[in-house]
């Protein structure tokens, strides 16, 4: 049975949906989410997995970039996501300064994120300078997924947010860390922002699939941010995003209808008012105790 027509039934889509797309040269679908309204939504949407990206530091938390963020953040972040049960695997960043001091420290957060955060995977960014670190949360049995190219914890030492691996010797270097990454025992790979055929040629090459962001569609599967996808974040817009939808303007519209409407006594309108005394109930039972008016009680739509 085709993975869609499995999640359309209810059923649990596990991290082998990785391996599995590939080996069926199936495309991965993945999005970012951060708390639980996002994941509902990419859940509903039909996502292959979610990943509670560092992007949070910057599209819902306000820093210039990632470095700011903290393990705090990102199971605070992850648990919301979690809560929404949203049966696909649920993949986290590890934040800048997490993995970086020894492998201990490595694990220690990691599994942080999975007991606490309740995370399947863990994402780590960088290539051969992260051999140890990989290997050591692989021996823990900790899921992780790889990240190269343009990799933003990395924006110090970039000099800025650049196209990665343009050049003949970055390229080799960027193929040589994936075959390594792989060997490592990551489960999957993003790329983010290198030319395209550098990224086909990686897909072509290593036996784990390859998700990318700003890589072209010779990846095995393409990762975007839900606030750049969906038109929220409307800060800065790379050239790798889709918008699929502009609900910022949307929400700003709305936003200055309510205000418009809240000033010109407009709103609340009689429907959205309560009488003196409940009528109808007398047993003081809510509207209906199996739905989600039961679960309002007293303020669900239909409430006296
Ligand atoms: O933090 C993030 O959202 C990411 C994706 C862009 C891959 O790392």
């Amino acid at each position: 049975m085709a993975d869609e027509a499995m999640a359309r039934q209810g059923k649990t889509l596990t991290l082998s949906v990785f391996s599995r797309r590939k080996r069926d040269g199936n495309k991965l679908v993945v999005l970012t989410a951060y708390d639980l309204t996002s994941a509902l939504i990419a859940a509903a949407g039909g996502v292959d997995a979610i990943l509670v990206g560092d992007s949070v530091g910057m599209v819902v938390l306000g820093h210039n970039n990632t470095l700011p963020v903290t393990m705090a953040d990102m199971v605070h972040h992850c648990r919301a996501v979690v809560r929404a049960r949203p049966r696909v695997p649920v993949i986290v960043d590890m934040p800048y300064g997490s993995f970086h001091v020894s492998p201990e420290a490595t694990v220690a957060n990691a599994l942080g994120l999975i007991k606490e955060g309740g995370a399947h995977a863990v994402k780590v960014e960088g290539g051969q300078q992260r051999r140890e670190v990989i290997q050591a949360l692989v021996a823990a049995e900790i899921p992780v997924m790889g990240h190269l190219g343009l990799t933003p914890q990395s924006v110090n030492r970039l000099g800025g947010y650049k196209v990665q691996g343009r050049e003949e010797a970055a390229a080799r270097q960027l193929r040589d860390e994936a075959r390594l990454l792989a060997e490592w025992g990551c489960f999957a790979l993003v790329l983010e922002c290198v030319p395209s055929s550098l990224a086909e040629q990686v897909s072509a090459e290593v036996p784990i699939p390859t998700i990318g962001i700003g890589a072209g569609a010779g990846c095995d599967g393409q990762v975007l941010v839900f606030h750049d996808m969906l038109g929220l974040f409307t800060g800065l817009k790379p050239k790798f995003v889709k918008r699929y939808a502009e609900l910022g303007t949307a929400a700003r519209d709305a936003v200055a209808r309510y205000a418009a409407e809240v000033r010109g006594g407009e709103f609340p309108a009689p429907e959205h008012t309560y009488d003196e005394k409940p009528s109808g109930r007398t047993d003081g039972s809510p509207a209906n105790v199996s739905g989600q008016s039961g679960y309002l009680g007293d303020l669900a739509e239909d409430g006296k």
